[in-house]
């Protein structure tokens, strides 16, 4: 019994040596170890040893059990060693590798200059007021003393959705329905946001482009209030050297009504090709708030005045940056929008 139990030794030994997979190595285990394994079987046979034989060969099968018992812990152990090696390996991240650079954004040129506009207006104790871009005939013509069949309306070519509802041709339609919320209280906003017209697309005018409005209203607020107001604003858009210029104008809401030109952006007002020689470049349309237009926002021209400014954000921001071409603002080529992203 000792000489099989010591060729089973040897066997075993011999076939775990060429184990190269845990599964087998199981299978092994069973083989040999298992309650039905090959030492098992050869133990059965103890029972008929004599009582000195016994205990010998017990021990010679304890020793049997316990060598291949540490051949297979330790084939067990290296299997486990190599596969967390394994998973360590793949998840290694190699952190000297370089990165890929994301594209980033920016904020587009208008949006920032309209950005600008607003901050120094805000920075003058301006509110932000907003209203629909599809407005209704009243608001955006009527209410602005501009009747059916007024001449001025032809100004304005509109993109009509209904007969008495269109796409606002400018951002004034904000001003009454400002008057009409703030309900006889002291005013002070401007409204930006996108105005629509039957325009043909060229290289200074757009069907779709963006206005800033301004209206304050309250006790004795006069022409040199706006015009007070309208030289920091320049200034502070363009430069302490900036001035600017009222020339008389008409708008219907208004009276009187002005145009402000600012000192040429690109000669300093000495004359150039941008300003035509003359040393200004015009701006914006502004005015008195006409007394009918007070009333249709429920205020009393007796009581309160006020002014009202317009301007086109395409246009100051051609000026601020010398840009030809409105076009290029809607095009969406990157190499125009990334000049303006570290601006
Ligand atoms: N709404 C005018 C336009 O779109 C601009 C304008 C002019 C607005 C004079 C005003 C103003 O508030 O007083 O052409």
């Amino acid at each position: 019994m000792k000489e099989r139990l010591e060729a089973l030794r040897a066997e075993a030994l011999q076939e775990l040596q060429s184990v190269d997979n845990p599964q087998q190595l199981n299978d092994l285990r069973v083989k040999y170890l298992g309650k039905k394994g090959a030492l098992t079987e050869i133990l059965r046979g103890m029972g008929g040893l004599s009582a000195e034989e016994r205990p010998i060969i017990g021990q010679v099968g304890n020793d049997v059990r316990a060598a291949i018992e540490t051949v297979i812990d330790e084939k067990q152990n290296a299997f486990l060693a190599a596969e967390t090696e394994n998973r360590l390996r793949a998840e290694t991240i190699d952190v000297t590798l370089p990165g890929k650079a994301l594209p980033t954004g920016a904020v587009h040129p208008l949006n920032k200059v309209a950005q600008e506009i607003e901050d120094v207006f805000v920075g003058l104790g301006y509110s932000i007021a907003e209203g629909p871009e599809v407005e209704t005939d009243y608001f955006n013509f009527e209410a602005l003393n501009l009747p059916k069949n007024h001449p001025a309306r032809d100004m304005q070519d509109s993109f009509y959705i209904t007969e008495d509802i269109l796409m606002r041709t400018h951002t004034s339609p904000v001003q009454v329905r400002t008057m009409q919320q703030m309900n006889g209280k002291p005013i002070k906003v401007i409204c930006p946001g996108k105005v629509y017209r039957r325009d043909d697309d060229d290289a200074t005018h757009s069907f779709q482009f963006n206005q800033i409005e301004g209206l304050v209203v309250g006790p004795n607020i006069r022409m040199s209030d706006l015009k007070g107001t309208l030289l920091q604003f320049v200034q502070q858009m363009y430069g302490e050297q900036a001035q600017i210029r009222l020339r008389p104008s008409f708008f219907p809401f208004t009276e009187p009504s002005a145009e402000v030109d600012v000192t040429c952006v690109q000669c300093g007002g000495h004359g150039c090709r941008m300003c035509k020689q003359t040393g200004w470049l015009e701006i914006l349309g502004c005015g008195m708030v006409h007394p009918r237009v007070l009333e249709m926002g429920g205020y009393d021209p007796a009581e309160v005045s006020g002014f009202a400014f317009g301007m086109g954000v395409e246009r100051i921001a051609l000026l601020k940056y010398g840009i030809d071409d409105i076009r290029h603002f809607y095009t969406n080529d990157q190499r125009f929008l990334s000049q303006f992203a570290r601006m």
